[in-house]
């Protein structure tokens, strides 16, 4: 499969983005770019120190100049924060160029997978099921509507996740 766009992999915390998209990159040959660790490198800080000295504002800045960097190239699979939905501005970025899959998984599920971290400000003295369950209903309806395909990751290894993306994009 030859593919010259950019897979773009977006959804909540704890989806699975960056874990599908290092297997789908292995998979389909390609490069792949985490836009967290893109950012980290490109400020030379933990995302939980960028939040708690310069703010969410600021971070929001920096996500969106990385995002135009990294769209400048094409035929990468890139791994998305979880809030780069929020602004309208970064889905024009997203969609030029690019093929938006959206990871889903239940608020019990996200729970599971990111309830010992601490690299997630945004869910700082909010880990829990409640809490997760209100931003993800507050966030859904943004992710679905950019999303040009949707794939669900609860209960289910990364290859069956990759296939299932790797079929929808050859459909
Ligand atoms: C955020 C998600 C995080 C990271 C930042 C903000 C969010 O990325 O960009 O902590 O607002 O959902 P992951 O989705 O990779 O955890």
């Amino acid at each position: 499969m030859n593919i010259d766009y950019n897979i773009m992999l977006i959804g909540f915390m704890g989806v699975g983005k960056t874990t599908v998209s290092r297997e789908l990159a292995k998979s389909l040959g390609m490069q792949e770019i985490d836009m967290d660790s893109y950012i980290v490198e490109h400020e030379n800080m933990k995302i939980a120190d960028i939040f708690s000295e310069y703010g969410e504002y600021y971070f929001r800045n920096v996500e969106t100049d990385c995002l135009i960097e990294i769209q400048k190239r094409k035929g990468r699979i890139v791994s998305c924060g979880g809030g780069v939905v929020l602004r309208d501005e970064n889905i024009m970025y997203m969609k030029d160029g690019g093929v938006i899959v959206l990871l889903t998984a239940t608020p019990q599920t996200v729970y599971d997978r990111v309830k010992y971290s601490t690299e997630r400000p945004i869910l700082n003295g909010n880990m829990n099921v409640e809490y997760i369950t209100e931003l993800m209903a507050k966030r859904s309806e943004r992710y679905e509507k950019v999303a040009d395909l949707v794939v669900t990751t609860d209960d289910r290894e990364v290859s069956d996740i990759v296939s299932e993306i790797i079929e929808k994009l050859k459909a």
